[in-house]
Protein backbone atom coordinates (compact mmCIF):
# COMPACT_ATOMS: atom_id res chain seq x y z
CA UNK A 1 0.00 0.00 0.00
CA UNK A 2 1.21 3.37 -1.14
CA UNK A 3 -0.19 6.24 1.00
CA UNK A 4 0.02 10.13 1.27
CA UNK A 5 0.17 11.70 4.29
CA UNK A 6 -0.42 15.49 4.61
CA UNK A 7 0.54 17.59 7.52
CA UNK A 8 2.83 14.41 8.54
CA UNK A 9 5.00 16.43 10.36
CA UNK A 10 2.62 17.88 12.94
CA UNK A 11 1.53 16.64 16.14
CA UNK A 12 -1.33 14.06 15.02
CA UNK A 13 0.49 13.48 11.63
CA UNK A 14 4.01 12.46 12.46
CA UNK A 15 2.54 9.94 15.53
CA UNK A 16 0.72 8.81 12.69
CA UNK A 17 3.90 8.08 10.13
CA UNK A 18 5.02 6.45 13.85
CA UNK A 19 2.29 4.62 13.85
CA UNK A 20 2.18 3.28 10.38
CA UNK A 21 6.12 2.53 10.00
CA UNK A 22 5.23 -0.05 13.24
CA UNK A 23 1.95 -2.01 12.59
CA UNK A 24 2.87 -1.64 8.61
CA UNK A 25 6.63 -1.61 7.57
CA UNK A 26 5.68 -2.06 4.32
CA UNK A 27 3.39 0.20 3.95
CA UNK A 28 5.18 3.24 1.46
CA UNK A 29 4.60 6.61 3.05
CA UNK A 30 5.28 10.36 1.35
CA UNK A 31 4.56 13.06 3.62
CA UNK A 32 3.87 16.13 1.96
CA UNK A 33 4.16 19.31 4.45
CA UNK A 34 4.50 23.02 4.21
CA UNK A 35 6.47 22.99 7.03
CA UNK A 36 4.29 25.78 8.81
CA UNK A 37 5.32 27.31 12.40
CA UNK A 38 3.28 23.90 13.50
CA UNK A 39 5.56 21.77 11.03
CA UNK A 40 8.77 20.21 12.99
CA UNK A 41 10.71 17.56 11.10
CA UNK A 42 11.99 17.03 14.49
CA UNK A 43 8.96 14.65 15.29
CA UNK A 44 10.27 11.99 12.75
CA UNK A 45 13.85 12.18 13.25
CA UNK A 46 14.09 9.06 13.82
CA UNK A 47 12.37 7.56 10.43
CA UNK A 48 13.17 10.20 8.26
CA UNK A 49 16.25 8.14 6.27
CA UNK A 50 14.16 4.83 6.71
CA UNK A 51 12.83 2.96 3.71
CA UNK A 52 9.57 3.74 2.09
CA UNK A 53 9.76 7.03 3.62
CA UNK A 54 10.14 9.93 1.72
CA UNK A 55 9.44 13.72 2.49
CA UNK A 56 8.23 16.44 0.47
CA UNK A 57 7.99 20.30 1.08
CA UNK A 58 4.71 21.76 0.16
CA UNK A 59 1.67 22.97 0.17
CA UNK A 60 -1.72 20.91 -0.29
CA UNK A 61 -3.28 24.01 -2.26
CA UNK A 62 -0.35 23.66 -5.00
CA UNK A 63 -2.00 22.06 -7.79
CA UNK A 64 0.35 20.77 -10.01
CA UNK A 65 2.37 19.50 -6.94
CA UNK A 66 -0.44 17.67 -5.95
CA UNK A 67 -0.51 16.53 -9.42
CA UNK A 68 2.71 15.30 -9.80
CA UNK A 69 2.68 13.48 -6.64
CA UNK A 70 -0.40 11.45 -7.21
CA UNK A 71 1.01 10.50 -11.02
CA UNK A 72 3.62 8.23 -8.96
CA UNK A 73 0.48 6.42 -8.53
CA UNK A 74 -0.43 6.20 -4.97
CA UNK A 75 -3.32 4.26 -3.29
CA UNK A 76 -4.76 6.19 0.19
CA UNK A 77 -4.09 9.73 0.77
CA UNK A 78 -4.50 10.60 4.67
CA UNK A 79 -5.23 14.44 4.83
CA UNK A 80 -4.21 15.96 8.13
CA UNK A 81 -2.55 19.32 6.59
CA UNK A 82 -4.64 22.29 8.50
CA UNK A 83 -4.29 25.25 10.23
CA UNK A 84 -5.95 23.73 13.65
CA UNK A 85 -5.90 26.27 16.45
CA UNK A 86 -8.75 28.02 16.95
CA UNK A 87 -7.49 31.25 18.64
CA UNK A 88 -5.35 31.99 15.62
CA UNK A 89 -8.52 31.72 13.77
CA UNK A 90 -9.46 34.40 15.56
CA UNK A 91 -6.79 36.36 14.95
CA UNK A 92 -6.48 35.46 11.01
CA UNK A 93 -9.31 33.20 9.45
CA UNK A 94 -7.91 33.58 6.24
CA UNK A 95 -4.74 30.62 6.00
CA UNK A 96 -7.51 28.65 7.29
CA UNK A 97 -9.47 28.90 4.30
CA UNK A 98 -6.03 28.87 2.17
CA UNK A 99 -5.04 25.34 3.53
CA UNK A 100 -8.32 23.71 5.10
CA UNK A 101 -11.08 24.48 2.23
CA UNK A 102 -8.91 25.00 -0.67
CA UNK A 103 -5.68 22.47 0.07
CA UNK A 104 -8.74 19.97 0.69
CA UNK A 105 -10.38 20.77 -2.45
CA UNK A 106 -6.89 20.69 -4.63
CA UNK A 107 -6.49 16.99 -2.69
CA UNK A 108 -10.05 15.80 -3.77
CA UNK A 109 -9.68 16.98 -7.41
CA UNK A 110 -6.18 15.33 -7.15
CA UNK A 111 -7.54 11.68 -6.00
CA UNK A 112 -10.43 12.13 -8.20
CA UNK A 113 -8.35 12.28 -11.56
CA UNK A 114 -6.02 9.90 -10.31
CA UNK A 115 -8.18 7.52 -8.90
CA UNK A 116 -7.40 7.41 -6.10
CA UNK A 117 -8.50 3.88 -3.59
CA UNK A 118 -9.21 5.43 -0.70
CA UNK A 119 -9.27 9.60 0.59
CA UNK A 120 -9.08 9.82 4.34
CA UNK A 121 -10.36 13.33 5.49
CA UNK A 122 -9.20 14.02 9.04
CA UNK A 123 -12.14 16.20 10.78
CA UNK A 124 -12.60 17.22 13.96
CA UNK A 125 -15.61 16.83 16.49
CA UNK A 126 -15.66 20.68 16.37
CA UNK A 127 -17.76 20.50 13.28
CA UNK A 128 -20.97 19.86 15.15
CA UNK A 129 -20.33 22.56 17.94
CA UNK A 130 -21.08 22.86 21.24
CA UNK A 131 -23.88 20.55 23.55
CA UNK A 132 -24.85 20.85 26.77
CA UNK A 133 -26.06 16.87 27.60
CA UNK A 134 -25.96 13.82 25.41
CA UNK A 135 -23.58 13.21 22.63
CA UNK A 136 -23.23 14.10 19.13
CA UNK A 137 -23.57 10.83 16.51
CA UNK A 138 -22.51 11.13 12.76
CA UNK A 139 -26.20 12.41 11.67
CA UNK A 140 -26.05 15.38 13.77
CA UNK A 141 -26.59 18.48 12.50
CA UNK A 142 -22.96 20.75 12.06
CA UNK A 143 -22.93 24.12 13.78
CA UNK A 144 -19.45 25.09 13.77
CA UNK A 145 -18.33 28.33 15.93
CA UNK A 146 -15.23 29.61 14.78
CA UNK A 147 -13.47 30.23 11.81
CA UNK A 148 -11.41 27.12 12.46
CA UNK A 149 -14.51 24.85 13.23
CA UNK A 150 -16.31 26.33 10.25
CA UNK A 151 -13.45 25.51 7.35
CA UNK A 152 -13.05 22.03 8.89
CA UNK A 153 -16.65 21.72 8.32
CA UNK A 154 -16.22 23.28 4.69
CA UNK A 155 -13.50 20.40 4.14
CA UNK A 156 -15.40 17.77 5.57
CA UNK A 157 -18.69 18.74 3.07
CA UNK A 158 -16.71 18.77 0.69
CA UNK A 159 -15.62 15.07 0.59
CA UNK A 160 -19.20 14.04 1.16
CA UNK A 161 -20.05 16.20 -1.88
CA UNK A 162 -17.19 14.47 -3.71
CA UNK A 163 -18.58 10.87 -2.62
CA UNK A 164 -22.43 11.99 -3.58
CA UNK A 165 -21.47 13.78 -7.25
CA UNK A 166 -18.08 11.77 -8.29
CA UNK A 167 -17.92 8.59 -6.40
CA UNK A 168 -15.04 9.20 -5.37
CA UNK A 169 -13.97 6.81 -1.94
CA UNK A 170 -14.11 9.82 1.05
CA UNK A 171 -13.93 8.78 4.64
CA UNK A 172 -14.30 11.15 7.19
CA UNK A 173 -13.42 10.70 10.64
CA UNK A 174 -14.88 13.24 13.41
CA UNK A 175 -12.22 12.91 16.76
CA UNK A 176 -12.21 14.62 20.10
CA UNK A 177 -9.60 16.75 21.83
CA UNK A 178 -6.13 14.72 21.30
CA UNK A 179 -3.02 14.76 24.14
CA UNK A 180 -0.05 12.74 23.71
CA UNK A 181 4.11 13.67 23.02
CA UNK A 182 4.93 16.11 20.14
CA UNK A 183 1.89 18.32 20.58
CA UNK A 184 2.69 21.98 19.70
CA UNK A 185 2.35 24.21 23.00
CA UNK A 186 -0.23 26.12 22.40
CA UNK A 187 -2.16 23.91 22.79
CA UNK A 188 -3.63 23.89 26.41
CA UNK A 189 -1.93 20.45 28.01
CA UNK A 190 1.56 20.94 26.36
CA UNK A 191 1.04 24.99 27.00
CA UNK A 192 -0.19 24.22 30.79
CA UNK A 193 2.86 21.44 30.85
CA UNK A 194 5.86 23.79 29.56
CA UNK A 195 4.47 26.82 31.58
CA UNK A 196 4.23 25.29 34.72
CA UNK A 197 7.64 23.67 33.83
CA UNK A 198 9.18 26.87 33.68
CA UNK A 199 7.17 28.67 36.74
CA UNK A 200 5.03 30.74 34.65
CA UNK A 201 1.57 31.21 34.84
CA UNK A 202 -1.11 28.97 33.79
CA UNK A 203 -4.63 31.39 31.39
CA UNK A 204 -7.54 29.77 31.91
CA UNK A 205 -9.96 30.87 29.25
CA UNK A 206 -13.48 32.45 31.36
CA UNK A 207 -14.79 30.52 34.60
CA UNK A 208 -12.81 27.22 33.02
CA UNK A 209 -16.03 25.23 33.13
CA UNK A 210 -15.48 24.28 29.69
CA UNK A 211 -15.76 20.11 29.06
CA UNK A 212 -13.72 18.98 26.16
CA UNK A 213 -13.30 14.69 25.75
CA UNK A 214 -9.62 13.68 25.77
CA UNK A 215 -8.15 10.80 23.75
CA UNK A 216 -5.05 9.34 23.30
CA UNK A 217 -3.03 10.42 19.90
CA UNK A 218 -1.85 6.91 19.73
CA UNK A 219 -5.83 5.50 19.99
CA UNK A 220 -6.84 7.90 17.18
CA UNK A 221 -3.99 6.28 15.02
CA UNK A 222 -5.31 3.15 16.01
CA UNK A 223 -8.72 4.27 14.67
CA UNK A 224 -7.58 6.18 11.67
CA UNK A 225 -5.67 2.57 10.97
CA UNK A 226 -8.73 0.78 10.99
CA UNK A 227 -10.76 3.09 9.24
CA UNK A 228 -8.45 3.19 6.27
CA UNK A 229 -8.54 -0.74 6.35
CA UNK A 230 -12.25 -1.42 7.44
CA UNK A 231 -14.10 1.58 6.89
CA UNK A 232 -17.59 2.28 5.04
CA UNK A 233 -16.47 4.28 2.04
CA UNK A 234 -18.58 7.42 2.08
CA UNK A 235 -18.88 7.20 6.03
CA UNK A 236 -18.15 9.28 8.60
CA UNK A 237 -16.61 8.17 12.11
CA UNK A 238 -16.62 9.57 15.35
CA UNK A 239 -13.38 9.10 17.08
CA UNK A 240 -13.56 9.75 21.30
CA UNK A 241 -11.88 9.00 24.30
CA UNK A 242 -14.37 8.76 26.44
CA UNK A 243 -12.65 11.60 28.90
CA UNK A 244 -14.70 14.91 29.43
CA UNK A 245 -13.33 16.89 31.65
CA UNK A 246 -13.18 20.66 32.47
CA UNK A 247 -10.10 22.57 31.66
CA UNK A 248 -9.72 23.48 35.79
CA UNK A 249 -10.36 20.06 36.70
CA UNK A 250 -7.61 19.03 33.65
CA UNK A 251 -5.41 21.56 34.50
CA UNK A 252 -5.02 20.92 38.38
CA UNK A 253 -4.42 17.44 37.56
CA UNK A 254 -1.69 18.44 35.76
CA UNK A 255 -0.27 20.95 38.39
CA UNK A 256 -0.54 18.05 41.04
CA UNK A 257 1.47 15.55 38.59
CA UNK A 258 4.47 18.01 38.31
CA UNK A 259 4.19 19.32 41.72
CA UNK A 260 3.73 22.59 40.73
CA UNK A 261 0.94 25.00 42.92
CA UNK A 262 -2.36 25.41 41.94
CA UNK A 263 -1.16 29.81 42.51
CA UNK A 264 0.05 29.45 38.87
CA UNK A 265 -3.43 29.02 37.61
CA UNK A 266 -4.71 32.37 36.12
CA UNK A 267 -7.82 33.31 34.89
CA UNK A 268 -8.31 35.53 31.81
CA UNK A 269 -10.60 36.54 29.36
CA UNK A 270 -13.03 34.15 27.56
CA UNK A 271 -11.53 32.98 24.17
CA UNK A 272 -14.91 34.30 21.78
CA UNK A 273 -18.07 32.28 21.02
CA UNK A 274 -16.02 29.55 23.28
CA UNK A 275 -17.42 25.97 22.89
CA UNK A 276 -18.99 25.29 26.27
CA UNK A 277 -18.93 21.25 25.58
CA UNK A 278 -17.68 18.58 22.65
CA UNK A 279 -18.89 15.12 23.19
CA UNK A 280 -19.06 12.13 20.59
CA UNK A 281 -21.11 9.19 20.63
CA UNK A 282 -18.75 6.44 19.67
CA UNK A 283 -20.94 3.14 18.97
CA UNK A 284 -20.68 3.37 14.80
CA UNK A 285 -16.61 2.94 15.32
CA UNK A 286 -17.03 0.27 18.33
CA UNK A 287 -19.45 -2.13 16.41
CA UNK A 288 -19.00 -1.45 13.07
CA UNK A 289 -14.83 -1.51 13.23
CA UNK A 290 -13.86 -3.58 16.70
CA UNK A 291 -11.83 -0.35 17.60
CA UNK A 292 -11.82 1.46 21.21
CA UNK A 293 -9.32 3.22 23.35
CA UNK A 294 -6.74 1.00 24.54
CA UNK A 295 -5.03 4.46 27.06
CA UNK A 296 -7.34 5.56 30.74
CA UNK A 297 -7.55 9.30 31.23
CA UNK A 298 -4.60 8.63 33.75
CA UNK A 299 -2.44 6.44 31.83
CA UNK A 300 -2.68 9.30 28.63
CA UNK A 301 -2.00 11.93 31.20
CA UNK A 302 0.98 10.10 32.61
CA UNK A 303 2.68 8.99 29.21
CA UNK A 304 1.85 12.55 27.50
CA UNK A 305 4.06 14.42 31.31
CA UNK A 306 6.30 12.29 31.11
CA UNK A 307 7.31 12.96 27.55
CA UNK A 308 7.58 16.83 27.88
CA UNK A 309 9.46 16.04 30.80
CA UNK A 310 12.43 14.26 29.20
CA UNK A 311 11.78 16.00 25.93
CA UNK A 312 12.61 19.51 27.20
CA UNK A 313 14.94 20.51 24.77
CA UNK A 314 12.09 19.59 21.78
CA UNK A 315 9.76 22.41 23.33
CA UNK A 316 11.89 25.06 24.24
CA UNK A 317 13.39 25.32 21.35
CA UNK A 318 9.91 26.11 19.69
CA UNK A 319 8.93 27.98 22.77
CA UNK A 320 12.14 30.43 22.78
CA UNK A 321 11.77 31.02 18.39
CA UNK A 322 9.47 32.83 16.31
CA UNK A 323 6.39 31.43 19.05
CA UNK A 324 7.16 33.52 21.13
CA UNK A 325 6.06 36.51 19.52
CA UNK A 326 2.46 34.93 18.91
CA UNK A 327 2.18 33.99 22.53
CA UNK A 328 3.31 37.66 23.59
CA UNK A 329 0.32 39.03 21.27
CA UNK A 330 -2.34 36.57 22.34
CA UNK A 331 -2.06 36.93 25.87
CA UNK A 332 -0.73 40.06 26.50
CA UNK A 333 -4.18 41.44 26.24
CA UNK A 334 -6.06 39.02 28.13
P1 LIG B 1 -0.81 20.55 13.77
O1 LIG B 1 -1.10 22.00 13.67
O2 LIG B 1 0.07 20.04 14.85
O3 LIG B 1 -0.17 20.04 12.39
C1 LIG B 1 -0.62 20.48 11.15
C2 LIG B 1 0.44 20.11 10.10
O4 LIG B 1 -0.05 20.50 8.81
C3 LIG B 1 1.77 20.83 10.29
O5 LIG B 1 2.83 19.92 10.13
C4 LIG B 1 1.78 21.88 9.19
O6 LIG B 1 3.07 22.21 8.74
C5 LIG B 1 0.98 21.17 8.11
N1 LIG B 1 0.35 22.09 7.15
C6 LIG B 1 -0.35 23.22 7.43
N2 LIG B 1 -0.76 23.81 6.29
C7 LIG B 1 -0.32 23.01 5.27
C8 LIG B 1 -0.44 23.07 3.85
N3 LIG B 1 -1.10 24.07 3.25
N4 LIG B 1 0.12 22.10 3.10
C9 LIG B 1 0.80 21.08 3.70
N5 LIG B 1 0.95 20.98 5.02
C10 LIG B 1 0.39 21.93 5.81
O7 LIG B 1 -2.24 19.83 13.82
P2 LIG B 1 -2.69 18.49 14.54
O8 LIG B 1 -3.14 18.81 15.91
O9 LIG B 1 -1.67 17.45 14.31
O10 LIG B 1 -3.99 18.14 13.69
C11 LIG B 1 -3.90 17.38 12.50
C12 LIG B 1 -5.28 17.25 11.90
O11 LIG B 1 -6.17 16.62 12.82
C13 LIG B 1 -5.92 18.59 11.54
O12 LIG B 1 -6.60 18.43 10.32
C14 LIG B 1 -6.90 18.84 12.68
O13 LIG B 1 -8.01 19.60 12.24
C15 LIG B 1 -7.32 17.41 13.01
N6 LIG B 1 -7.76 17.19 14.40
C16 LIG B 1 -6.95 17.57 15.44
C17 LIG B 1 -7.36 17.30 16.75
C18 LIG B 1 -6.47 17.68 17.92
O14 LIG B 1 -6.88 17.49 19.07
N7 LIG B 1 -5.25 18.15 17.71
C19 LIG B 1 -8.58 16.68 16.99
C20 LIG B 1 -9.38 16.30 15.90
C21 LIG B 1 -8.95 16.56 14.61
P1 LIG C 1 -7.30 24.00 22.76
O1 LIG C 1 -6.16 23.14 23.17
O2 LIG C 1 -7.03 25.27 22.04
O3 LIG C 1 -8.29 23.07 21.92
P2 LIG C 1 -9.79 23.37 21.37
O4 LIG C 1 -10.16 24.77 21.63
O5 LIG C 1 -9.65 23.09 19.92
O6 LIG C 1 -10.66 22.41 22.11
O7 LIG C 1 -8.14 24.36 24.06
C1 LIG C 1 -8.72 23.36 24.87
C2 LIG C 1 -9.59 24.05 25.91
O8 LIG C 1 -8.75 24.81 26.78
C3 LIG C 1 -10.57 25.04 25.32
O9 LIG C 1 -11.77 25.01 26.10
C4 LIG C 1 -9.88 26.38 25.49
C5 LIG C 1 -9.09 26.20 26.76
N1 LIG C 1 -7.82 26.95 26.87
C6 LIG C 1 -7.53 27.68 28.02
O10 LIG C 1 -8.33 27.75 28.96
N2 LIG C 1 -6.32 28.34 28.09
C7 LIG C 1 -5.41 28.28 27.07
O11 LIG C 1 -4.33 28.92 27.18
C8 LIG C 1 -5.71 27.51 25.90
C9 LIG C 1 -4.74 27.43 24.75
C10 LIG C 1 -6.93 26.85 25.84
Amino acid sequence: MKLLVTGGAGFIGSNFIRHIRQEHPDWEITNLDKLTYAGNLENLKDIQDQPGYHFVKGDIADRKLVDKLLSQGLDVIVNFAAESHVDRSILDASPFIETNVKGTQVLLEGAKKHGIQRFLQVSTDEVYGSINSGHFTEESLLSPNSPYSASKTAADLLCRAYFKTHHLPAIVTRCTNNLGPYQFPEKLIPLVITNALENKPVPVYGDGLNIRDWIFVGDHCRALDAVIQKGQLGGIYNIGGGNEKTNLELIRKLLELLNKPQSLIQFVTDRPAHDRRYAVDCTRITTELGWKPAYSFEKALNATVDWYLKNESWWRSIKSGEYAKYYERMYSHR
